[in-house]
């Protein structure tokens, strides 16, 4: 019989990269696939070989023909994490991840910060106050822009200048997705920044997010120099509601803030571009030093999955991955970084089992 008509199916490139990316995204695939086995979402994934293999097999880091098909022929990307020893400048790396990011303008780089468990976390102000915010870290310009150059190659007046630049559109476009993302929550707005020190960049910043917090009367919002606030985050980490920052402080405030939820295990993010496209990944990378081992926690990943499911309203899946994550970390089933024994397998299986199984 005909199958009938229905929504089209979510369609999911995924690039697990290098080390312990391909490990897990393998396992958020299956929680992906057990998902859709359970009819909790249609979706069709379609592996991209990319990475550091790849680019040393074939030289390809990411071919004008990959980019369309990507960006034309997919509703999202599922990404593992790039950076191979083999590749020292990483410039495939920088080609596939920085590259899509750009090229797709995935302008938000959403990284959810969550304590999921009380004891995950390092600080003693966990059990008694929940550590729940998002850092909204601009994802298109800053120091990323890679302009610059070295002066006096290899002589003592040596001197290598990077440019960072702000431009008053993209911050407009990120510090409004982050009050239009804090207003209807509820929550505060708190700008990172350095403007006490580097005042043409974030002097923009601070004028532009003035200006847009007048726009949102209702909302709470703050400006810190990002240093303070970094103290702030270890000490009274549940005060925080959303962190819009730009693309090197956020990447810098994003690690710190999964170490206190837990460590790079369980830190997910979303690049995107809402309504055009979008990248999922773990905000941990490649992990060389446990490769192979079957050390590397896939809860972020899975998590990242989660992500990709909601922003394109697959609700029930996406609760059903997260939920599933909990499970396991209620039942400890947990790779060795949060204090347990599974393997990244064992964990992915049960994951993928809680979630085929229909249990919340
Ligand atoms: P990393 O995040 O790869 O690792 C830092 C530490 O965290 C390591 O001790 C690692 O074992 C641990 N760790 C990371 N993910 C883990 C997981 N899922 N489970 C358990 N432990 C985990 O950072 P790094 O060592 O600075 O970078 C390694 C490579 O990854 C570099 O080439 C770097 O450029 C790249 N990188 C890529 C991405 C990305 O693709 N998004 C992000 C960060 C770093
Ligand atoms: C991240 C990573 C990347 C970044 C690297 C691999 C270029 O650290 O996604 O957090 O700095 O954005
Ligand atoms: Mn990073």
């Amino acid at each position: 019989m005909a199958r009938a008509a229905g929504p089209p199916a979510l369609r999911i490139a995924v690039i697990g990269g290098d080390g312990i990316g391909p490990e897990v995204t393998r396992e958020a695939c299956r929680a992906l696939n057990a998902a859709a086995s359970a009819g909790l979402a249609d979706l069709e994934l379609t592996a991209f070989p990319h990475g550091a293999d790849h680019y040393l097999a074939t030289g390809e880091t990411l071919s004008p023909a990959t980019f369309s098909t990507l960006r034309d022929d997919f509703d999202a990307i599922l990404f593992g994490a790039v950076g191979d020893p083999r590749v020292p400048d990483g410039e495939h790396a920088r080609d596939l991840l920085l590259g899509l990011r750009v090229r797709l303008d995935l302008f938000i780089n959403r990284r959810p910060l969550r304590l999921r468990a009380p004891e995950l976390s390092p600080l003693k102000s966990a059990a008694s106050a929940p550590i729940d915010f998002e850092i909204f870290r601009e994802n298109t310009e800053g120091l990323y822009v890679g302009v610059g150059r070295i002066e006096n190659a290899g002589t003592p007046e040596e001197v290598a200048v990077s440019e960072s630049v702000a431009s008053r559109f993209a911050v407009e476009r990120i510090v409004r997705r982050a009050f239009e993302h804090a207003a209807p929550r509820g929550l505060r707005v708190t700008l990172a920044d350095k403007a006490n020190a580097v005042p043409h960049m974030f002097g923009l910043w601070r004028r532009v997010f003035s200006e847009i917090a007048a726009e949102y009367p209702g909302v709470a919002s703050e400006m810190r120099y990002v240093d303070a606030l970094a103290m702030e985050m270890i000490r009274v980490p549940a005060r925080f509601g959303v962190i819009v920052t730009s693309n090197l402080l956020g990447d810098i405030l994003s690690d710190l803030g999964a170490e206190i939820v837990g460590g790079p295990g369980l830190a997910p993010s979303a690049n995107v571009n809402p309504g055009v496209h979008g990248l999922y990944e773990p905000v941990h990378g490649s992990a060389p030093d446990i490769v192979g081992t079957g050390r590397a926690n896939p809860m972020a990943a899975v998590l990242s999955a989660a992500l990709l499911l909601r922003d394109h309203g697959a609700d029930e899946a996406a609760d059903a991955l997260e939920g599933a994550v909990d499970a396991a970390l209620a039942r400890g089933v947990r790779t060795p970084d949060i204090g347990g024994s599974a393997t990244t397998a064992e964990v992915g299986a049960w994951i993928a089992g809680r979630v085929a199984s229909g249990a919340p």
